[in-house]
């Protein structure tokens, strides 16, 4: 099928008081438009076109990384009708089927969209609505029936009472029939209470010249929820979250409390996982089997393999952690730091850019920055590698059995040699060779007697 989508983004949001476009706000950890965007792709259409005006730079800015997108500016934005129109310059020559789309409304369903397409295709409707019966219709555009035949819309604001109180609403969202859509919709006047150009009252001037106009009316209204509001976006995000932990339970993964846990769409989870309250999983984060993820712990864009551990309140981001790994607690992964299957980090470590090889561990107080750790090398408690000279980050090398004592200072670039010692408060300034003990500290020195004579004092 020969299918144009028009998202509609030009919108100021002035409910949201936000410095930002809205459609640039995140649900559930993705940008709302971005929503839209994935489901309107699975259509396969032949084009999509954005409709920006507020912001547009900072719009275009952030879906830079879609490329086939056009873009068309709206300026000043008269409404709806006025929106569509500014898409004429890139659709008015295309045939087949408008897909009109709200940046506002990212819940919409595939399936929806899809049923959308077709029924505007079966029943060769110059227009399809799609509806929705609601609890509360406040706020939207009401579908005046007479009959059963959809005779017009009217906005919540320019509605009567009576009208008020119609349950349908109109979800915003469109199939056209591109073939004299323009010319149509140049035929809407501002006649309204607020001066603006609707695009539903399209469907009265198609009554009018007896073209056919169809609605698919959605059985789960929560999917055409439209966004004008941080409330109504908090409320979105948590509908797209009980999807989610919905979808993950059922595939096998234990969620204590899926009120609390936080996990963006993309994320995938092994079956028998167990995550505990109020965890945090984001971005392009896969995690294998087996693992059991603590409160309080946030992974953003990592990759953890099967039976791995992280105790409360850790933070993980673009990192790889490896099978049978136990991290935690306050433990803190980040920028490619990779954990090798079997390795261990304790409390207060800090793991930049580093390597710490199969069997290894640093249990407690470490910073380890630009390091290469072998296998079964131990990390004594308060070791922090001195990777930074003011200038250049430098890399350590730490071979494999390596036993690296309390409190030492590796100042790098400098490497221990296999199975090498580094006694305790040492401060390793050059390499250490393989099977050697370094030790930098003086000989210890007691003063018999100080404590009383600086009392008598
Ligand atoms: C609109 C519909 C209403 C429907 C509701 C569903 C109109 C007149 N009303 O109302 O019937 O129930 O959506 O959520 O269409 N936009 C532009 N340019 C403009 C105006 C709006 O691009 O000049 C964009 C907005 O950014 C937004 C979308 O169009 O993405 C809808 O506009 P909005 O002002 O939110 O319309 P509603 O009052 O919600
Ligand atoms: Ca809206």
């Amino acid at each position: 099928m020969n299918i144009h989508v028009v998202i509609l983004a030009a919108g100021k949001g002035t409910r949201m008081k936000s410095a930002r476009p809205k459609v640039l706000h995140r649900v559930a950890g993705r940008l709302m438009i971005e929503h839209v965007l994935a489901r309107s792709a699975a259509l396969a259409p032949r084009s999509t076109t954005v409709v920006v005006g507020h912001q547009s730079d900072q719009l275009r800015g952030a879906l830079s990384g879609y490329p086939g997108l056009a873009f068309v500016v709206q300026e000043p934005q008269l409404g709806t009708a006025h929106a569509l129109l500014t898409t004429e310059p890139v659709l008015g020559a295309a045939a087949g089927t408008l897909l009109l789309l709200s940046g506002d409304v990212p819940l919409i369903s595939r399936n929806t969209l899809q049923t959308l397409v077709e029924v505007h295709a079966t029943t060769g409707a110059a227009a399809t609505v799609v509806t929705a019966l609601v609890d509360d219709p406040r706020g939207y555009g009401r579908i005046v029936r007479s009959g059963k035949q959809l005779a017009g819309i009217v906005e919540d604001k320019d509605a009567t009472p009576a009208e008020r109180g119609i349950r349908e609403i109109n979800a915003g969202i469109y199939a056209f029939a591109l073939e004299g859509l323009f010319e149509a919709v140049r035929g809407i006047a501002a006649e309204n209470t607020q001066r603006e150009y609707y695009l539903p009252d399209l469907v009265a001037i198609y009554r009018r010249r007896g073209l056919g106009v169809a609605t698919v009316t959605v059985s789960n209204p929560d999917e055409i929820r439209g966004i004008n509001s941080r409330v109504e976006l908090a409320a979105a995000s948590r509908i797209v979250r009980h999807d989610k932990t919905t979808e993950l339970m059922a595939a096998g993964v234990t969620i204590e409390d899926p009120a609390t846990a936080y996990i963006d769409g993309d994320v995938t989870v092994g079956a028998d996982s167990i995550i505990h309250p109020g965890v945090s999983l984001e971005g392009q984060t896969t995690i294998g089997s087996g693992c059991e993820i603590h409160s309080g712990v946030r992974i953003v864009d990592s990759h953890l393999g099967d039976r791995v551990v992280v105790f409360n309140h850790c933070v993980i981001t673009n990192a790889r952690v490896a099978d049978d790994v136990k991290v935690g607690p306050f433990a803190h992964v980040r920028n490619e730091a990779d954990l090798r299957a079997g390795s261990r980090i304790g409390n207060f470590v800090e793991l930049k850019k580093t390597v710490l090889g199969p069997g290894s561990k640093s249990m407690h107080l470490a910073y380890l920055g630009d390091a290469t750790i072998g296998e079964k090398v131990n990390i004594g408690a308060g070791t922090i590698t001195c990777n930074y000279d003011g200038v250049n980050k430098n890399p350590t090398i730490i071979e494999d059995g390596a036993f690296i004592g309390s409190d030492s200072h590796l100042i790098a670039p400098v490497t221990v040699g296999r199975g090498a010692y580094v006694g305790t408060g040492t401060t390793v300034r050059v390499n250490v060779p393989p099977g050697a003990l370094a030790v930098s500290a003086g000989k210890q020195r007691n003063i018999e007697g100080w404590v009383e004579k600086k009392k008598r004092r």
